[in-house]
C-alpha cells in the first residue's frame, strides 16, 4: 500500500465528518468543557515529539497514537456487553471518541500521516467496530495495527488462560475473519511505503511472533527500504518492564524490582527470541513504534533504531515523530 497525504486528509476529514453526521453511532467525539475548560480541543492533546534521522531528501512528521480503548455500544446489544462497556468506560474515562476525534484534528493541522498501534477498541461491540469503519474508512486507511483488546469478545463464560500461548494463539484466530472484514489493511502484516520509508505493520498482539511473520518480514527487508515497525506490544527490556511496573503498581522502588518473568515471556519463545535477535543486527530497521504499556517511554533497541512506546490515547497522548 502507497499511502499519500492527500488520502489521509481526505479521509481523515471525510471520515470524521461522517461520524459526526450519521445520528446510528454513538455519540462520536462529543466535548466536555469540564477538561482544561480554557485550553482549545487540540490543545489538551499531550504531545511527545522524537525524531528519527534515516538521511531522506524531504521530510515528514507522522502522529502516532495508540490504546484509545473505545467502549461504545448501541442499546440493543447484548445486555452483558451494554453492561461491560458502562464498566469499562469508567475504567477509562469515557472521553476516548473525544480524544481520538482531537487527535485526528491535532494531525490534520499539524503532521503528514497517522499511525495507530492497536487497541483502537477495548472489545468487539458493533458499535465500537463501526466507527472502526468510519475512522479508518472503506479505502482509504491510516496505518493501523492490530493491539490485544481488538480481540476480545467478552463472552459470558468465555475464560482465555493468558499463559498458554497456544490458547491465546486459538482465541485469537475465533477473531481474525471478523477483524479482517472490519479494519482496511492486512491485519496478519501490512507494508505502507510513505516517502520510500517502509511501515510495517504487524500483528503480534500477545508479544509473539510467528514464522510466518518472520517469512513477510524478510519480503519487507528484501525491498531494501528503511523500515519502522509499527506494532502493539513492545519487545521488553529489563527497563520497559521497570517502568511498566511503576505505572501499573504504586509504591515501587527500583531496588524491589526484578524484570524477569514478564521478560521471559518473549525470551522464552524461540520463534520471537530469534527474530529479536535478528532484528538486533538489521541496518534497514530504523525505528520501532508500539503501545500496550500506556505511557510514554523509548529505549533503544538496536544500533540503529529506538524503540517508542506511546501513552494511552484514552488519555489524549500522543506522539509527534518527525522522520528527516
Ligand atoms: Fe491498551
Amino acid at each position: 500500500m502507497n499511502l499519500n497525504r492527500r488520502d489521509f486528509l481526505g479521509l481523515a476529514a471525510g471520515g470524521a465528518g461522517t461520524i459526526v453526521a450519521t445520528s446510528a453511532l454513538p455519540a462520536f467525539g462529543k466535548d466536555d468543557p469540564s477538561l482544561f475548560p480554557k485550553r482549545g480541543v487540540v490543545e489538551r492533546l499531550a504531545i511527545a515529539y522524537h525524531h528519527i534521522h534515516i538521511g531522506l531528501p524531504q521530510p515528514f512528521s507522522v502522529l502516532h497514537i495508540s490504546d484509545t480503548h473505545l467502549t461504545a455500544v448501541y442499546d440493543d446489544e447484548p445486555e452483558y456487553l451494554v453492561t461491560f462497556a458502562k464498566k469499562r468506560s469508567k475504567t477509562f474515562g469515557g472521553r476516548q471518541e473525544e480524544a481520538l476525534r482531537d487527535s485526528l484534528a491535532w494531525a490534520r493541522m499539524n503532521v503528514d500521516y497517522v499511525i495507530h498501534t492497536g487497541d483502537l477498541i477495548d472489545f468487539q461491540t458493533r458499535a465500537n467496530l463501526d466507527i472502526v469503519k468510519k475512522v479508518f474508512g472503506e479505502e482509504k486507511a491510516l496505518v493501523g495495527s492490530m493491539g490485544n483488546h481488538e480481540f476480545q469478545r467478552r463472552i459470558p463464560g468465555e475464560k482465555v488462560d493468558e499463559s498458554s500461548i497456544a490458547t491465546l494463539r486459538q482465541y485469537g484466530a475465533l477473531s481474525m475473519k471478523l477483524l479482517a472484514e472490519t479494519f482496511p489493511f492486512d491485519i496478519s502484516l501490512q507494508s505502507t511505503v510513505i516517502k520510500g520509508v517502509n511501515f510495517v505493520t504487524m500483528n503480534q498482539v500477545c508479544g509473539f511472533v510467528t514464522e510466518k511473520h518472520v517469512e513477510r518480514f524478510r519480503a519487507e527487508v528484501r525491498k531494501g527500504l528503511p523500515i519502522i515497525l509499527c506494532m502493539h506490544c513492545p519487545f521488553f527490556t529489563e527497563e520497559l518492564v521497570r517502568a511498566s511496573r511503576k505505572y501499573w503498581q504504586f509504591n515501587r522502588k527500583f531496588a524491589h524490582d526484578n524484570a524477569g518473568p514478564m521478560c521471559s515471556w518473549q525470551w522464552k519463545d524461540p520463534v520471537t527470541r530469534d527474530f529479536i535477535a535478528c532484528l538486533k543486527s538489521e541496518p534497514l530497521l530504523k525505528g520501532i513504534l508500539t503501545g500496550h504499556m500506556h505511557l510514554t517511554a523509548s529505549d533503544r533497541f538496536s544500533p540503529t533504531a529506538m524503540q517508542y512506546i506511546v501513552g494511552g490515547n484514552f488519555m489524549f497522548h500522543g506522539e509527534e515523530i518527525l522522520f528527516t
